[in-house]
């Protein structure tokens, strides 16, 4: 009769028979197979975080494992662990110059397996102006931003740019966003106004609905005109008259009279000459 007692042992020595005979083939098979080399999986299996690093993060450098390590662990005894460690520059040379301050790859790429996304802000501070001198030298002229360093803006990660709207909430509710502030104002000098003819006139509508209004509706010539061609290079600034149209009259008909505006009216809506 079959109880469960002798069930389980018969069952027991099955599984025995059948594992003995598995070692049995795989003994007679393994000396002639090649030994393959750790795959990339395979050694993720014990450098899970190198792995995942890679996988998320690894930019340029997501290649297999053997692509950069060919001397590690112990099999070369004797050496020390920088010397079973690939080097930076054994493939990239110095890509930022021979300063030594940009010798130390892992100072700002701070993981080798996440080059980019680890870089190092706040070690990287000191060193902006070498890479980017054109916003240092516009940061160095004085102005409201000129006190502030570069990661306060460009906080988080290297290459973070920043939105006016974070700090500043709107102070002409009319922009909508950073690239319309920086229409007038040059993010890395804002004491002055960028005041290049390619503004459009809807900007300064915003705080000068009036003057828009009336350039809009006049028939003229002049409301062909940008509001920069005529208030150019510095906010604020009011050309005269003379200054395009030099002695546009007889000047002893002009004696007569204050100014132009008397018989032309605002410059923005030109009455039409009587
Ligand atoms: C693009 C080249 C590159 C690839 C690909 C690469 N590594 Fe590395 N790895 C390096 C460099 C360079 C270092 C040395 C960093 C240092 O000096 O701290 C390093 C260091 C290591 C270290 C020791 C330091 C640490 O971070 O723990 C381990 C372990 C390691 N790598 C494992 C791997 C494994 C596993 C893979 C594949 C999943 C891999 N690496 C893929 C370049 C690479
Ligand atoms: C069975 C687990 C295991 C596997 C598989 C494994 N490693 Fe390692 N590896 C280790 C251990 C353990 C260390 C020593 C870690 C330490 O010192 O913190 C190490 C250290 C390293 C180092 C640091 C340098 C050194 O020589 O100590 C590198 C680089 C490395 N492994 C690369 C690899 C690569 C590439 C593979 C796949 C080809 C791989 N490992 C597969 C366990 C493993
Ligand atoms: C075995 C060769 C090898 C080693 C060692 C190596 N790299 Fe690279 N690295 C490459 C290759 C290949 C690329 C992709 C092509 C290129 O940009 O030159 C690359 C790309 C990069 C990039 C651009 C990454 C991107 O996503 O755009 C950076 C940054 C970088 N490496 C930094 C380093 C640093 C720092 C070290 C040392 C910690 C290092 N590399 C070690 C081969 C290597
Ligand atoms: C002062 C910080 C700093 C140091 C030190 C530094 N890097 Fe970089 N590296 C950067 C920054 C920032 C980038 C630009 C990343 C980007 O494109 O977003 C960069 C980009 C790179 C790139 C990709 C673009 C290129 O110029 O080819 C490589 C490769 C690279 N570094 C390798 C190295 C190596 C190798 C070393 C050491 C010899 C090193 N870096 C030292 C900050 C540094
Ligand atoms: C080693 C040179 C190097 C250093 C040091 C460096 N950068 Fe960069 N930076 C780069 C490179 C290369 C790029 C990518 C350029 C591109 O995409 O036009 C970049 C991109 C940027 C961008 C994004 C530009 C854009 O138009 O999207 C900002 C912002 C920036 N860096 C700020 C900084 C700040 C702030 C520092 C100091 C904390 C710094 N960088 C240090 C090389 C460097
Ligand atoms: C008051 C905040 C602020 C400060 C301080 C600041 N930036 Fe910027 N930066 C910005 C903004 C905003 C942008 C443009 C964002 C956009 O285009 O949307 C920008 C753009 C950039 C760019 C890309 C465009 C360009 O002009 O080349 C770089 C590079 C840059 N900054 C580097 C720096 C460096 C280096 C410093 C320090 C010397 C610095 N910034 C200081 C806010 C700032
Ligand atoms: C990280 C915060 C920060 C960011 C981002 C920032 N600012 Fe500022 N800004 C300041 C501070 C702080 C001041 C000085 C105090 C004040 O006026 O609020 C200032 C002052 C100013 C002023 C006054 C200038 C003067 O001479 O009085 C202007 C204009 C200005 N910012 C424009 C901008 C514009 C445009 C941007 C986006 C392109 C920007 N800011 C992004 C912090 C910031
Ligand atoms: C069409 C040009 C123009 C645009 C676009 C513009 N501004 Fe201004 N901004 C000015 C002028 C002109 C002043 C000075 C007004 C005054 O003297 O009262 C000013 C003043 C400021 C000031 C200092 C005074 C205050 O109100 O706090 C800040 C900060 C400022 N702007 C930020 C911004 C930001 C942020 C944006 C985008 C959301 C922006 N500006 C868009 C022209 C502009
Ligand atoms: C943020 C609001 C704001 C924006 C945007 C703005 N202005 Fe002004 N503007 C002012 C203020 C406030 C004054 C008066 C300041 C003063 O008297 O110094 C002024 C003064 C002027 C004056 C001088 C008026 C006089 O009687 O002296 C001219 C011209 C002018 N703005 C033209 C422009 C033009 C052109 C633009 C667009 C490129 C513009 N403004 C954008 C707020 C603004
Ligand atoms: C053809 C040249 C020209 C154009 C285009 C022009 N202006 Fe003017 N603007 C002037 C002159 C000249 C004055 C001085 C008038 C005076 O002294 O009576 C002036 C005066 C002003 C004033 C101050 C006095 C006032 O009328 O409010 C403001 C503000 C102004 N302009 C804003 C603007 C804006 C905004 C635009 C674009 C929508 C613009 N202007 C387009 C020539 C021009
Ligand atoms: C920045 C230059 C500039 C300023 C300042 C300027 N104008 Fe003009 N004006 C022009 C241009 C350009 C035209 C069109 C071409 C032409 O007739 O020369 C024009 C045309 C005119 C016309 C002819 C309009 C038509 O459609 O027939 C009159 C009238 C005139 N301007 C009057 C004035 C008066 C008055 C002022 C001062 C309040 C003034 N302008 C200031 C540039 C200017
Ligand atoms: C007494 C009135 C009066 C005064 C003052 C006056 N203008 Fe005129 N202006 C006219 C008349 C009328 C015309 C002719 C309109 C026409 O031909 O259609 C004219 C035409 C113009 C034209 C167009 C000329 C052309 O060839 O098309 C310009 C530009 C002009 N004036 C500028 C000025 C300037 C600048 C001043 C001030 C220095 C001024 N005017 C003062 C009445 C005046």
């Amino acid at each position: 009769m079959i109880n469960r007692s002798t069930l389980k042992t018969a069952l027991t020595a099955a599984i025995l028979l059948m594992s003995l005979s598995t070692v049995a083939l795989a003994n007679e098979d393994v000396f002639d197979q090649p030994i393959e080399p750790f795959s990339t999986l395979e050694c993720a299996r014990c450098h899970e975080q190198v792995f995942t690093d890679l996988r998320d993060f690894g930019g340029a450098h997501k290649m297999v494992c053997r692509d950069c390590h060919d001397t590690f662990h112990n099999f070369k005894r004797g050496l020390t662990l920088d010397e079973r460690l690939p080097s930076c520059e054994g493939c990239h040379e110095q890509p930022h110059g021979d300063d030594e301050a940009m010798l130390d790859c892992l100072n700002c790429h701070s993981n080798a397996h996440a080059p980019v996304a680890s870089l190092n802000i706040d070690h990287l501070e000191p060193l902006c102006a070498s890479c980017h001198n054109g916003p240092a030298e516009q940061l160095a002229q004085p102005s409201s931003h000129a006190d502030m360093s570069c990661n306060e803006c460009h906080h988080e990660q290297h290459g973070y740019l920043p939105t006016c709207i974070e700090c500043h909430d709107e102070p002409h509710s009319i922009f909508e966003n950073s690239a319309s502030c920086m229409q007038c104002h040059p993010v890395h000098n804002v004491s002055i106004m960028l005041y290049s003819d390619e503004i459009p006139n809807q900007p300064c509508a915003g705080c000068h609905s009036e003057a828009f209004d009336k350039l809009e509706k006049g028939h003229l010539a002049h409301s062909e005109l940008n509001c920069t061609f005529c208030h150019a290079n510095e906010h604020g600034n009011v050309p005269s008259c003379e200054e395009c149209h030099n002695t546009p009259h007889n000047p002893e008909m002009l004696a007569e009279f204050d100014q132009c505006s008397d018989c032309h009216g605002s410059p923005h809506d030109l009455l039409p000459g009587e």
